[in-house]
């Protein structure tokens, strides 16, 4: 079955990046001059994705304002002839079908997706976290989709990780079927580093079979006390492939100090008008 639904789970309290997420969804945060969500629902658009169910949460409206219209301020642009902003303005409405619902409590990764049954029914969706912003050619999630296409069952995709980080992610056990694509054997989630199986993690995309969610209401709190995505995945692979893909291309996860401050730079010296000065000023820096 095509994969047409897209999930973007963005109601986690973003502790990380305090006392900025205090008041402000971390996925709201400028990257330049757009939202990270802007740029994660770019992909799943990209994608072929027609439908986008985002998960938010308490202090999240910010998220729901940026992807509703704004009549006075098109108003506005309109009136001062400032057409080129007005047309970008109006495209965010027009990018897709966007719905909401809101998880209770920031119980997990895994519990934010449970909220998804519904709107996903009985189709296979793509899952993309709102605070990775992955920047590639084909599109991650295309990618990920075609392999769904090829394979059948759940998909993600994968970074390598320096060893000594294993301890912040989920880990695959992967045996290689071709470049860059793994049957995954195992998967666990933020393994001590003597014990991970690899130094593959998972980063924030994914195809997954509505069979997930028997999953993950069957499983407990896991790491951490909330209901994690990793787990419900090993669990499934009893009855459900899982492949993995080795991401070839940029990912910034913006739930970082570091991070967001590097998709800042990186994607500044992406755009014509800012990399000049950018680099100059980047050099002058002692
Ligand atoms: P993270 O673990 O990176 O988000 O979850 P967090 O909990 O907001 O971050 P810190 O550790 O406190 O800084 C990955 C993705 O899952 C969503 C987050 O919004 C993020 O996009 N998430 C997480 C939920 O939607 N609900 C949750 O209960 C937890």
């Amino acid at each position: 079955m095509r994969v047409r639904k897209a999930v973007i789970p963005a109601a986690g309290l973003g502790t990380r990046l305090l006392p900025a997420t205090k008041a402000q969804p971390k996925e709201m945060l400028p990257v330049v001059d757009k939202p990270a969500l802007h740029y994660v629902v770019e992909e799943a658009v990209e994608s072929g994705i027609e439908d986008i169910l985002i998960i938010t949460g308490r202090g999240k409206r910010a998220i729901v304002d940026y992807f509703d219209a704004y009549p006075e301020l098109e108003e506005h642009l309109e009136r001062s002839g400032k057409y080129d902003v007005l047309e970008e303005i109006r495209k965010i409405t027009e990018m897709a079908n966007i719905f909401y619902v809101r998880q209770k409590a920031p119980r997990g990764l895994g519990d934010a997706i449970l909220y998804a049954k519904r709107f996903v029914d009985d189709e296979p969706f793509a899952v993309l976290l709102g605070d990775d912003i992955i920047l590639s050619n084909p599109p991650c999630t295309k990618t990920l989709i075609e392999l769904h296409e090829e394979f059948g069952g759940n998909v993600i995709a994968v970074e390598e990780v320096e060893v000594e980080d294993v301890s912040r992610y989920g880990i695959v056990k992967p045996e290689e079927i071709r470049e860059g694509v793994y049957r995954v054997l195992d998967i666990v989630e933020k393994p001590r580093v003597d014990e991970a199986p690899s130094n593959l993690a998972t980063m924030g995309r994914y195809i997954l079979t509505p069979k997930i969610f028997d999953y993950l209401k069957k499983i407990g709190p896991g790491y951490g006390g909330e209901i994690q995505l990793t787990d419900a995945l090993r669990v499934s692979l009893r009855d459900t492939t899982l492949h993995a893909y080795r991401l070839r291309g940029r990912r910034y996860d913006i739930g970082d100090k570091f991070g967001y401050i590097i998709a800042n730079i990186e994607l500044a010296l992406m755009r014509d008008e800012l990399r000049d000065k950018l680099l100059e000023y980047l050099r002058s820096i002692k």
